[in-house]
């Protein structure tokens, strides 16, 4: 059933918002769950499609999973797994499955997978990822759109990663847990997420060292030693700091609770610079708030700990309406501007050249007829028509349910006009005369 969000912008979000498990850790925390004999808790899991897609891969795999979504808690017994792969249907659907490939390999010794291939924001390879694997000794076939990983011993090996690619050295952690003596990781990625995994796996028994630096050394266990443990999985910085935007592009001043603020420290001082409020009230609550025209900034988006590419579209959103010209420059990803055009609808003036955006603050946006292309392009829209003149609506929400939880609730609590409509109650109301802004 075709969905949309119907926004009326221009009102201050206010109140406090609190802040979910994080996404991009839990999926992973889900694949490490299968490497373990016995029930792993997990806690704090948000309720996303991407949480019940990863759902559906272990559970093909053969785990046992219950997920209570009232208490937010995930039981997975992996004690016995009854297949090694991981289907293209499933996979193709969501990226982040690929890191099943470690955690098979490593305990069952094969794997198939299915390679998920390029996606809307850019190419994605997984080279990294394969050739990690061989380092450790695994003999690599790609066929069928598969990739086949069989080896009779993980052995432990030095592997220098071109990129300090996140999914890559996820991956590579899972497979080298169970591996024969040590193996290090060079120029390791250093985010919140990949801490989140080292501490999940070292409670099971696995002995890691050096997570959240550029180095990683993960000396090898037995099986034995692995066990079903309870966790907690971190907040999710990038819903935080789509909350951090929304409110400071509506002018409001709400309390974002449940957050990590040192997982958001390179965002948080560019929306400082820019003019806006944010000041930390209790360990993890920040007030953030903003009252006068923000001033435009430049930034690089980055391999943590830089400018979080998740949430650059937020960024600029809004840099629309800043005082003076920003310019972004996106390392990451080849295609990650998708918002702009939509941007430009609203009224926004912005130039892109390839991965440069320039964007020359205007007075204000209008509401507008929208889409969501991906998960955070259709976020930082959502932000847009919460801060525009009149009345918009965003279509392929879809996007947006892959990674904010109970979105439009949350934005309702502080205020916002937000209402998820689909086409047939559309109709009814349009049918009935009744027009879009009376309606919410
Ligand atoms: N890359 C390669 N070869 C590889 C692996 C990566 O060339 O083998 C390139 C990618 O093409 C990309 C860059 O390296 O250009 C960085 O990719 P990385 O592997 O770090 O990203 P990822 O693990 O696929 C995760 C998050 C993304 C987030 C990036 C960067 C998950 C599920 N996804 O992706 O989150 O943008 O790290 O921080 O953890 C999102 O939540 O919306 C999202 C896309």
């Amino acid at each position: 059933m075709k969905e949309r969000f119907y926004i009326k912008g221009g009102t201050p979000l206010k109140g406090e918002v609190s802040i979910g498990g994080a996404k991009n850790s839990v999926l992973k925390l889900m694949a490490a769950a299968i490497l373990a004999k016995g029930e792993t808790i997990i806690h704090n899991v948000p309720d996303l499609t991407d949480v019940e897609i990863m759902l559906s891969v272990i559970a093909q795999l053969g785990a046992k999973t219950d997920y209570d979504k009232n208490s937010k808690t995930l039981v997975i017994d992996a004690t016995n797994l009854s297949s090694i792969t991981a289907k293209y249907e499933l996979v193709s659907k969501m990226r982040a499955s690929f890191v099943v490939l470690g955690a098979l390999v490593s305990r069952c010794k094969e794997a198939i997978v299915a390679l998920p291939g390029g996606c809307a924001i850019g190419e994605r390879r997984v080279d990294f990822h394969i050739k990690g694997l061989e380092a450790l000794g695994a003999k690599i076939k790609i066929e069928n759109g598969y990739v086949h990983a069989k080896v009779p011993k993980l052995k432990g090996a030095e592997i220098y990663l071109d990129i300090p690619s996140v999914g890559a050295t996820e991956n590579l952690m899972l497979a080298s847990v169970l591996a024969e003596g040590s193996t290090t990781i060079q120029n390791a990625a250093q985010e919140p997420e990949i801490v989140d995994l080292a501490n999940f796996l070292n409670s099971m028994g696995a002995d890691i060292l050096g997570a959240g630096t550029s180095e990683i050394v993960i000396n090898g266990v037995t099986p034995d030693r692995l066990h079903g443990i309870e966790y907690t999985t971190i907040p999710d910085r990038i819903e935080a700091g789509t909350f951090m935007s929304a409110i400071i592009a509506t002018r409001g001043k709400a309390l974002i609770k449940n957050v990590y603020p040192a997982h958001l420290t390179f965002f948080t001082n560019k929306l400082l610079k820019m003019g806006a409020g944010i000041k930390l009230v209790e360990p993890n609550v920040l007030e953030v708030s903003c009252k006068n025209r923000l001033e435009s900034i430049n930034f690089v988006t980055q391999p943590y700990p830089g400018f979080p590419t998740d949430l650059q579209s937020m960024a600029m959103t809004l840099l629309t309406t800043s005082d003076g010209v920003g310019i972004i420059t996106e390392s990451l990803y080849e295609n990650r501007f998708m918002q702009v055009p939509e941007l430009r609808r609203m009224g926004a003036d912005i130039h892109q050249d390839r991965n440069h955006a320039i964007i020359k603050g205007v007075k204000k946006l209008t509401g507008a007829t929208l889409a969501a292309s991906d998960l955070r392009a259709g976020a930082s829209l959502v932000v847009a028509a919460l801060m525009a003149d009149g009345s918009s609506t965003i279509e392929n929400l879809h996007h947006i349910d892959r990674g904010y939880e109970n979105f439009e609730n949350k934005i309702r609590l502080l205020g916002g006009k937000i209402e998820r409509r689909c086409e047939e109650e559309d109709s009814a109301i349009l049918s009935e005369g009744t027009h879009n802004e009376s309606y919410l």
